[in-house]
């Protein structure tokens, strides 16, 4: 099977992590609104459950996670930095640095670590989401179906879907196309997983949209057909169509959108929406390990999934913890670091 290589690719050593030291060490803890907790608590194992939000780099958090949840997470969503070559500006703040010293090598073996650390926490029914741009996704496929493993037919373990997220913003190009999409890849551990298109997809309705032919009944009922291989489709304008994997109704979040927390990154609430809908159930655990403004935490929380978030930036945590505060927690969470007493990985 052809694999991607570059300067100083190394596997990590599983023997490393398994004598690795890294505790979390907790902060402060946040507590449910009582109503809701015992709802949900009632239904489950999960009642004495805490979701964690960590301060800390991946590197240090991921194989302390390892502990306690390896095998154990439902839904994987990581929108990591891209290799921009930035720094990005929070306010006066420093958000993040994703210069990586222009060395697309260095950046590389960094997101190789950090996928085989998911991979070994997701769950075997888990499904894996990771968000980039044009400039390392097609890297990115390659190193994911190393891990997951490839399928010519997409069936199996591995690759599912690639998802273009088409927005209008953005500056405009005179030397090439304008560049409008990002793209997120979605692999899943095995054959068997989570997948809920009927969520997320939209009502096939009375609006002409391909080349099915159109029926209009008696009494208004609008049935959409059409002839393929001989055989005769019929499509009730009720139902709901598969999702594309093209996403174009989602927008980026402008300056003034009141959704905005001032997060150079921010992404929208409605693309983790649709991403934690389609692939988890609630009470599942989803986890983003670079999870900035606190997105994926908020929508997992609202959705009443439980959560692990982490991110390096203190700022990136501030918010995050006020976004939470701010909102019905239907589990408490407890605030966390890495414990420098009982640290020993790199
Ligand atoms: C593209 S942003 C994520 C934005 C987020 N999805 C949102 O909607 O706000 C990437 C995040 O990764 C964090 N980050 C970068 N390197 C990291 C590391 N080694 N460990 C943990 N977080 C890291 C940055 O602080 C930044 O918040």
């Amino acid at each position: 099977m052809a694999t991607l290589t570059w300067q100083g690719k190394q596997p990590f050593d599983e023997r490393v992590l398994s004598s690795s030291t890294t505790h979390l060490h907790t902060l402060d803890t946040f507590l449910s609104q009582p109503a809701e907790n015992i709802a949900l608590a009632t239904q489950s194992t999960t009642n004495d459950w805490h979701n964690r939000l960590i301060l800390g780099n991946k590197s240090k958090v991921l194989p302390a996670l390892l502990h306690e949840f390896v095998g154990a997470v439902n839904l994987i969503y990581i929108d990591p930095p891209f290799m921009t070559g930035r720094d990005f500006i929070s306010g006066t703040q420093l958000a993040y640095s994703d210069k990586w010293k222009n060395n697309i090598d260095i950046y590389l073996q960094w997101l190789y670590e950090t996928f085989l650390l998911l991979h070994l926490l997701l769950a075997e029914q888990g499904s894996f989401y990771v968000h980039l741009d044009w400039r390392t996704i097609h890297y990115a496929k390659i190193i994911l179906d190393e891990i997951f493993g490839f399928s010519p037919n997409a069936e199996g373990a591995g690759y599912k879907s690639e998802i273009i997220w088409h927005y209008q913003t953005g500056g405009r190009s005179y030397k090439s196309f304008a560049r409008k999409h990002d793209t997120l890849l979605l692999y899943t551990k095995s054959a068997q997983y989570c997948f809920h298109g009927e969520r997320i997809g939209e009502r096939r309705g009375s609006q002409k949209r391909n080349h099915m032919r159109k029926n209009v009944g008696n009494d208004g009922h609008i049935t959409w057909t059409i002839r393929s291989s001989g055989r005769l489709y019929t499509y009730d304008e009720n139902t709901i169509m598969t999702p594309a994997d093209v996403w174009s109704d989602i927008s980026h979040l402008h300056q003034k959108d009141p959704e905005r927390n001032g997060y150079a990154t921010q992404k929208p609430a409605a693309l983790l929406e649709r991403i934690i809908l389609a692939s988890s159930e609630e009470r599942d655990l989803v986890l983003d390990c670079f999870c900035g403004s606190g997105v994926t935490p908020v929508v997992a929380e609202q959705l009443k999934r439980r959560w692990i978030a982490c991110d390096q930036s203190h700022l990136a945590i501030q918010l995050t913890q006020k976004r939470l505060l701010e909102q019905q927690l239907h589990y408490p969470f407890l605030l966390q670091q890495i414990d420098p007493e009982h640290s020993t990985t790199t």
